[in-house]
């Protein structure tokens, strides 16, 4: 629980200038426990997907959104192999997932779904460790990154919009250093 954060303040930030319309459609991959998706249904966004490998994490924001859950959007399935829509999504959000594949083919994985899923002229704001982030984290091997290193991750066909590092109070009282990226995707021909 060392990432949890009350309220996700600067992956909602950069929701809200990627430019997207409250229409539409958002993915939160890893997103089961978290805030975001309240903060996201207080400002008008409804069209929003919840994707947790984790049923109880999902359950416990079930709980908490009381029958507004029932305008979400919930999958339980892991990131790598879910069946997403195709180009279905013009805004996909992970904070503190994609940090926890630390190998190569699994970060092919990830970014051929988020490929997939994400409409051309969509966007992607991401949160990891950054470079002076923890090396671990619940006891698992993390991979920490720069902005380049995350655009070098994704590849030919995405744009890097603005990046932003954060010092997160963990809740025993610990620092950890994020980076947050807003990247746009341009479409699978696009030489990037
Ligand atoms: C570190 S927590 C972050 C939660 C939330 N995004 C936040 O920032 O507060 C990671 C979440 O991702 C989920 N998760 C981990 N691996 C996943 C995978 N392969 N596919 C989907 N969800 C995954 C976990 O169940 C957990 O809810």
């Amino acid at each position: 629980m060392s990432w949890y954060q009350p309220h996700l303040r600067m992956s909602f930030d950069l929701i809200e200038r990627s430019g997207i319309t409250q229409s539409d459609q958002i993915v939160d991959v890893g997103g089961g426990a978290s805030t975001l998706v309240d903060d996201l249904l207080d400002c008008g966004y409804h069209n929003i997907t919840i994707l947790d490998i984790s049923s109880k994490a999902i359950d416990i924001s079930k709980a908490r959104l009381g029958s507004r859950a029932n305008g979400i959007h919930w999958i339980v399935d892991d990131v790598l192999q879910a069946p997403l829509e195709h180009g279905g999504y013009q805004l996909w959000h992970d904070r503190a997932v994609l940090h926890f594949l630390t190998n190569a083919e699994s970060r092919r994985a990830y970014v051929t779904q988020v490929r997939n899923a994400v409409a051309p002229g969509g966007s992607v704001v991401i949160a990891t460790f950054a470079l002076d982030g923890p090396s671990k984290c619940s006891g698992l091997e993390v991979s920490r990154y720069s902005p380049e290193a995350l655009l070098a991750e994704f590849g030919p066909g995405f744009r890097l919009i603005e990046s932003h590092s954060e010092s997160h109070r963990t809740p025993p009282g610990a620092v950890q250093s994020f980076l947050y990226c807003l990247l746009s995707f341009e479409g699978l021909n696009s030489a990037g």
